[in-house]
């Protein structure tokens, strides 16, 4: 078979994909039939190294054997039970665990589906407790331009990517005002780690005090490191300022953490790795290894009490999903615990940090590349537009790289790469290879 040539048993027609250019992709469609550790096998029967850890959720690494039984056992056991008003065991094992490793003081935990689900479920929660607490004029939210928190309206809403407002612009939700993004190449090109410039951006949130009092806000939602946008670090300093302005107000903090948790910083949560404690976390994506769709909101517990008033036989919170702490979900993200622990993946990224940043850092200089940026093992790989037409340079080393056996992530002109935490060096020098070959040969 040659490159991309798909059995033609496999009719693309009905399946409209997400976030995809449908047309474009079915002409030429990149399929995958297997995966097992770093690698992808495609229905060609091509290996393809995993430097995205799919969409940032195969922490662990593909076809964990442990996961897979847990989930078999668990269906055998116990298909479904509702969480409403009801309840299965591994649902309130799964949540103390996870308050184990969460930042201290965020150990009420809200199951969810998805990081879209999670980030609705989080503002809603944010609303509500000020109304609970007899401030109901906070009903204001800010999010950062170039934040992305999914796909609901609410995140949609606070998130700061144009091509995924647009049109929806009519039908957002109410109340919603943008810190401005951090991304400064003029200062910060080539950082290793945090950028030294940009701390003082954080002083935005006092404006938008100022404009809208703090009566009338609710919560603030970042992304510590802004992932789908690009690769957006934190600039040194802004997190602990934001957190600071926050205490001040009164306004809830809430860090996104799809991609963040689960490791990929070096640390469980980047709220631990920059000594920042959020008042909400979000998480998903690593949460199963990416094995089974959950996601799951860390709260800290003085908001949880806060709900806790009134008769008790009342429902305090009337939010849920069908599928929240679903125990298929629920098994399959005990066991990737399990093996996070067993194999020290949520600090892992610590150790491979140095080597990951000089591996990058070594493909500055060539074509076209105007930045690189890097924590953990998270890349941000920037290369200069060709004028007039956004994104095709990049894309043209996205679908080269996948040629050579090399999965990435692209967004615009920048390449994101966050591979399984388990990789070794040589899998590193593997993946920068096949960069600078493709990059040498644009
Ligand atoms: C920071 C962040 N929040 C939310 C989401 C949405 O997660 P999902 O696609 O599971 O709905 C993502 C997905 O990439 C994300 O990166």
């Amino acid at each position: 078979m040659t490159l991309h040539q798909i059995p033609n048993t496999i009719k693309t027609d009905s399946f409209w994909m997400p976030f995809t250019a449908n047309r474009q992709f079915k002409k030429a469609p990149r399929l995958f039939s297997s995966a097992e550790g770093m690698h992808y096998t495609t229905v060609d029967g091509r290996k393809v190294i995993d430097g995205s850890a799919g969409l940032w959720c195969v922490n662990a690494g593909h076809g964990r054997k442990q996961i897979a039984a847990a989930v078999e056992r668990q269906l055998m056991t116990l298909d479904f039970a509702p969480t409403f008003q009801m309840g299965h065991p591994l649902a309130f094992d799964f949540a103390e665990r996870l308050a184990e490793i969460a930042p201290k003081g965020l150990d009420r935990i809200f199951f969810t589906n998805s990081g879209s689900e999670s980030v609705d479920t989080a503002l809603k929660i944010a609303l509500a407790y000020h109304r609970v607490r007899g401030e109901a004029t906070r009903t204001k939210l800010i999010g950062r331009e170039r934040g992305y928190h999914g796909v609901g309206f609410g995140g949609i809403s606070v998130g700061g990517i144009s091509p995924n407002r647009k049109m929806w612009s009519a039908s957002m939700v109410p109340g919603v005002d943008h810190l401005s993004h951090t991304h400064d190449l003029q200062k910060n090109a080539f950082s290793r780690g945090e950028p030294e410039h940009g701390a003082n951006l954080a002083e935005e949130l006092e404006r938008l005090v100022t404009l809208h009092d703090a009566s009338t806000i609710a919560a603030v939602i970042i992304e510590p490191i802004a992932g789908s946008t690009g690769v957006l670090i934190s600039p040194k300093g802004y997190l602990k300022r934001i957190r600071e302005i926050c205490d001040k107000h009164g306004i809830l903090l809430i860090f996104d953490e799809v991609i963040t948790g689960f490791g990929r910083t070096g640390s469980p949560f980047a709220a631990q790795e920059f000594g920042v404690t959020p008042d909400i976390i979000t998480g998903a994506k690593g949460l199963t290894n990416g094995s089974v769709p959950m996601g799951c909101v860390l709260v800290k517990k003085g908001i949880y009490e806060a709900f806790m008033q009134g008769p008790e036989g009342a429902i305090e919170l009337f939010h849920g999903y069908t599928y929240s702490a679903h125990p298929t979900a629920c098994a399959a993200g005990l066991a990737t615990l399990a093996i996070y622990e067993k194999e020290g993946l949520l600090t892992r990224a610590k150790t491979l940090a140095r080597y990951w940043e000089d591996a990058a850092h070594a493909l500055k200089g060539l074509p076209h590349v105007i930045d690189v940026r890097n924590y953990g093992l998270i890349l941000g790989l920037e290369l200069a537009s060709i004028p007039g037409k956004v994104g095709a340079r990049a894309f043209e080393v996205y679908t080269k790289c996948f040629d050579k056996g090399l999965l990435i992530r692209q967004t615009g002109d920048i390449l994101a790469l966050s591979p399984p935490l388990i990789i070794e060096r040589p899998q590193i020098d593997q993946i920068f290879t096949t960069l600078t070959e493709v990059l040498k040969g644009l």
